[in-house]
C-alpha cells in the first residue's frame, strides 16, 4: 500500500492508520476515540492538571450538557452524489482557512506538558490549522507567533483592570501579525470550580500562564522589582490586574476603536447579547460556554447556536466552541450556521499525551473525520452546509 499525502485528508489519514495497524502492527498511539483519548490523558496528567483541564464549574453539569446538546441533532445523509472531491476551506474575515476549524484559546498549557503552547503552535503550523492564543499562556505571544509563520492566528484578550496592559496586549497582538482580537466576556470572575477547589489548585499561583504579563512593559511598570528578581510579587500583581468585573459593553466599543483588527467576542449564549454585540461593532461572535467552566447548570452551548445565528442574520461572523469532540460534531455546528468551530480539550489531551505529535494526531483525526463524514452525507463543500443536513430529535 502506498500513500499520497496530497490525497484528500480523510482517505489519506484513514489508510495510513489502517496500514500501520494491520501491516506493521502499529495501531495509533494516540487514541482515536474521544472517550479513550480523555481517559488516557487524564491518566497521564497529574491529578491537579487533570482536574483543571477536564473539570468544569460546580458539579460539572454543563460539561455534560454540552455533549447532550449535540445529541439533540441527527445527521441525515443524501445519496448518490459525486463526493470524490471536497472543499473544507472557509473564508474568515477575508482570508482563506484550509479548514473550518480553529484551536480554541487554552491557557496554562505548561501544566500538561513542559513545552506548553509552543508544542501546540508547532502542530498548528505543521498542519496549517488556525489557532487562537490565550492571554494566559505559558510563553509570550512573540515567541509563539514566531513558530506559527503564516498560520492564521488570533489573540484572545482578558480585559485587564489596568488599561495600559489591555492596550499593550492589543499592540503586541498587532505587532506579531495576529489576524483578530478575541475578547473573552464570560469570565467577569473565575467560575466556582469544585474539583480545583477540592485540591486547592490554581496554576497561576505557581507562575503558570503569566508569561504575557511578565514580558509586558506596562505590567512591569507596576512592579518595583523585575519578575525574575521577585516572582511572588509578579504573581500577586498578575492576580491584581488580570480581570476587571466592572466592564460593560463600553469595553467592546472601546476595543473596536483601539484596533483596526477584527474584534470578536467570546462566550455569548443569549441572542440579545449577540444583537448588542453587533450593535457595538464586533466582527465576530463565539457562541461558547467556556467548555462548561464558568456556570454550572448553564445551557449546552450548541443549544444556543441556532438562535444566535438567526438573530445575527449575517451582520457578524458566528463561531462556535464547547463540546466539539469529532469531525461529525464540527459538521453539525457548521450546519447550524457556525462559520468555523473551535477545538479545546481534545487538543490539550493530545498535548498531555505526546506534545506536538499528540496535538498533530488529534487534529489530523478530527480533520479526517470531518472530511469523510462530509462525503458520507453527500456533501462536498463545508461552506455550503445548512440546516437541511440535520433533523432535530
Ligand atoms: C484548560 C483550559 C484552559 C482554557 N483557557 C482559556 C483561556 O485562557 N481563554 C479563553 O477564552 N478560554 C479558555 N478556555 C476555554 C476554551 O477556549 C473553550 O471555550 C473550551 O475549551 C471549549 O470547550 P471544550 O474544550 O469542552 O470543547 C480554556 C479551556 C480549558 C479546558
Amino acid at each position: 500500500m502506498t500513500f499520497d499525502p496530497s490525497e484528500p485528508y480523510g482517505e489519506y489519514r484513514q489508510q495510513e492508520i489502517y496500514a500501520m495497524g494491520t501491516l506493521a502492527d502499529q495501531p495509533p498511539e494516540i487514541p482515536v476515540r474521544w472517550t479513550a483519548l480523555e481517559t488516557a490523558a487524564i491518566e497521564a496528567m497529574d491529578d491537579r492538571a487533570a482536574a483543571y483541564v477536564s473539570g468544569g464549574a460546580g458539579s460539572g453539569e454543563t460539561v455534560d450538557e454540552n455533549r447532550r446538546a449535540f445529541a439533540q441533532w441527527r445527521i441525515v445523509p443524501r445519496l448518490l452524489r459525486d463526493v470524490s472531491e471536497r472543499d473544507l476551506s472557509v473564508d474568515v474575515f477575508g482570508r482563506q482557512w484550509d479548514l473550518p476549524l480553529q484551536i480554541a484559546p487554552i491557557g496554562v498549557q505548561s501544566i500538561v506538558h513542559e513545552d506548553g503552547v509552543l508544542a501546540t503552535a508547532r502542530a498548528a503550523a505543521d498542519l496549517d490549522v488556525p489557532i487562537c492564543l490565550s492571554s494566559v499562556s505559558s510563553s509570550p505571544i512573540e515567541e509563539i507567533t514566531a513558530k506559527l509563520g503564516e498560520t492564521p492566528t488570533w489573540f484572545q484578550l482578558y480585559w485587564s483592570s489596568d488599561r495600559s496592559i489591555t492596550e499593550s496586549f492589543v499592540r503586541r497582538a498587532e505587532n506579531t501579525g495576529c489576524n483578530a482580537i478575541v475578547l473573552t466576556v464570560d469570565v467577569p470572575l473565575l467560575g466556582w470550580r469544585e474539583r480545583d477547589l477540592e485540591q486547592g489548585y490554581l496554576p497561576m499561583l505557581e507562575g503558570h500562564g503569566i508569561a504575557n504579563y511578565t514580558s509586558d512593559p506596562a505590567f512591569c511598570d507596576g512592579l518595583s522589582d523585575s519578575p525574575a528578581e521577585n516572582e511572588d510579587a509578579a504573581i500577586q500583581h498578575f492576580l491584581d490586574v488580570f480581570g476587571d468585573p466592572t466592564i460593560t459593553w463600553n469595553a467592546v466599543s472601546d476595543l473596536c476603536s483601539m484596533t483596526d483588527l477584527p474584534v470578536v467576542i467570546k462566550g455569548v449564549l443569549h441572542p440579545d447579547d449577540a444583537e448588542t454585540a453587533v450593535d457595538h461593532g464586533v466582527d465576530g461572535i463565539v457562541v461558547s460556554n467556556h467548555g462548561g467552566r464558568q456556570v454550572d447548570g448553564e445551557l449546552g452551548a450548541l443549544e444556543a447556536l441556532p438562535r444566535i445565528v438567526e438573530r445575527v442574520a449575517g451582520r457578524s461572523a458566528v463561531f462556535f466552541d464547547s463540546g466539539v469532540r469529532s469531525g461529525a460534531d464540527a459538521l453539525t455546528a457548521l450546519a447550524l450556521g457556525a462559520d468555523a468551530v473551535g477545538i479545546g480539550r481534545p487538543v490539550v489531551y493530545g498535548l498531555a499525551l505526546d506534545g506536538a505529535d499528540g496535538v498533530r494526531s488529534v487534529l489530523e483525526n478530527i480533520r479526517a473525520g470531518l472530511d469523510l463524514t462530509l462525503a458520507n452525507t453527500g456533501r462536498t463543500n463545508v461552506a455550503d452546509l445548512d440546516r437541511s443536513l440535520l433533523v432535530a430529535r
